[in-house]
């Protein structure tokens, strides 16, 4: 489906953020393997966590979604079924590698697939470490990618440098070492979200974090728990952006999770000039959440690398979008983990903003953005990839000529009221 966006005159009013994607993916995980009843309320209806809903499913979990609560019979760390199919992952990464981990565990055999643009990614970064673990696993085409086949069995406790900050080899690593023989520790160049860590103590394992190390402590006894998943600040990035460069605008976004492991577009929107207010500052389930307000800004240049990049790599799309909207340069660096998302990040941003008529160079590891260039509309190919049809969607608003999205339904992977969420703001 193809969307046309128009000019928009302005963003106004107040909107509840959906579930934050990798913290419903996780609550589902551990209630699956946990004992007891797990309930999960604000859980995110999209197409990835519909993933890996199915996914436990098919090992033999009951799992009630009903719209207002997720309900999961927790079936205890030994207590998967062998799947009698392959298990559909479909365009999600991260149910992916996160239930790598947990299938390295079990006594049977199991087989991950998905669709094509989960057969291009990279999976020896968790094949490596599931190895030396003492798994037995194979990229069944031998390219290092999906299919998967996994043949569970015992682990070993291992100590894991990571080479690249990545929270789902992160959590895949610490996953299976809750069915190794000793602890198992994770070291990762820039620390990445902790979901897992906060999200796993909860559950009652054993689990420590210093600096950019995790470490688990294996078979803990897991019991069922209620989550509150907190609206995902990835998806509230859009608005954030939409707000603060379409003229008169100021919103109100309820319920934001600011874990400070995923609040980098909020450091990089001040550092921008931006304003934005945070409000109701409290604590959910384990992670930290607020309102926030965003007012239309003027804003200027920046610089994006290093530490933060971890704590803001789903949100530089719409911060590309952002940039073309600042007086000066945005460089952004270290973000080569863009290249292997839903699409490569770099060139599907960059394509889209040269279409725009963006001045913008793509770089191995980033992009420069020299913004305060007005741009004009565009056919945009959203490359299947939900984060570039959200982001051109915002650019979109802020030209004159109309802007179309190719397979703009490409947004229910995260956002499946993302349209109507605009329309609702939209001032008429
Ligand atoms: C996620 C981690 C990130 C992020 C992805 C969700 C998670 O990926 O891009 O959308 O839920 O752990 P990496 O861990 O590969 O950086």
């Amino acid at each position: 489906m193809d969307i046309t966006i128009k000019k928009s005159t302005g963003l106004r009013g107040e909107l509840e953020i959906p579930g934050d994607k990798s913290i419903s993916h996780r609550a589902i995980m551990f209630g699956a393997i946990s004992e007891g009843t797990t309930e999960i309320t604000n859980f995110l209806q999209g197409a990835d966590c519909l993933s890996t809903i199915s996914c436990f499913q098919s090992m033999g979990v009951s799992i009630e979604n009903r719209t207002d609560c997720v309900t999961i019979h927790g079936v205890g760390l030994h207590g998967l079924q062998a799947p009698a199919h392959s298990l559909d992952v479909g365009n999600s990464g991260t149910t992916t590698r996160l239930i790598s981990g947990i299938l390295a565990g079990q006594s049977f055999t199991s087989v991950i697939n998905g669709d094509a643009s989960i057969q291009k990614r990279p999976m020896k970064r968790i094949i490596t470490p599931l190895l030396q673990m003492g798994a037995n696993i194979r990229s069944i085409k031998g390219n290092d990618c999906a299919p998967l086949e996994i043949c569970g069995g015992p682990l070993h406790g291992i100590h894991y440098s990571s080479p690249v900050s990545s929270a789902q080899v992160k959590s895949c690593v610490l996953l299976a070492g809750l069915y190794a023989d000793s602890a198992t520790l994770v070291t990762e160049p820039v620390l990445s979200r902790n979901h897992t860590e906060l999200m796993l103590s909860g559950f009652g394992a054993q689990v420590t974090s210093e600096h950019t190390t995790a470490k688990i402590e294996p078979n803990p006894r897991l019991i069922g728990q209620k989550i509150a998943v907190p609206g995902d600040i990835s998806s509230a990035a859009y608005w954030i952006a939409a707000a603060l460069i379409i003229p008169n605008s100021e919103i109100v976004l309820k319920n934001v999770g600011i874990n400070p492991t995923r609040d980098g577009i909020l450091r990089v929107v001040q550092a921008m000039g931006g304003t934005i207010l945070q409000e109701n500052v409290h604590t959910v389930s384990g992670e930290l959440v607020c309102d926030l307000i965003i007012r239309s800004s003027t804003l200027h240049g920046t610089v994006i690398s290093g530490e933060l990049i971890p704590t803001l790599i789903d949100e530089i799309p719409v911060i590309a979008v952002l940039a073309c909207f600042a007086d000066g340069e945005t460089v952004i660096r270290d973000a080569q983990e863009l290249k292997v998302k839903e699409s490569n990040r770099i060139d599907t941003v960059a394509e889209g903003l040269l279409a725009m008529g963006a001045d913008v160079t793509a770089t191995d590891d980033g992009m420069i953005i020299r913004g305060g260039k007005p741009l004009h509309g565009a056919v945009i190919d959203s490359h299947l990839d939900h984060r570039i049809a959200m982001s051109f969607t915002v650019a979109g608003l802020m030209c004159d000529e109309p802007t179309t999205i190719q397979n703009a339904d490409s947004v229910d992977i995260s956002y499946p009221g993302f349209f109507d969420n605009l329309k609702r703001i939209s001032c008429a």
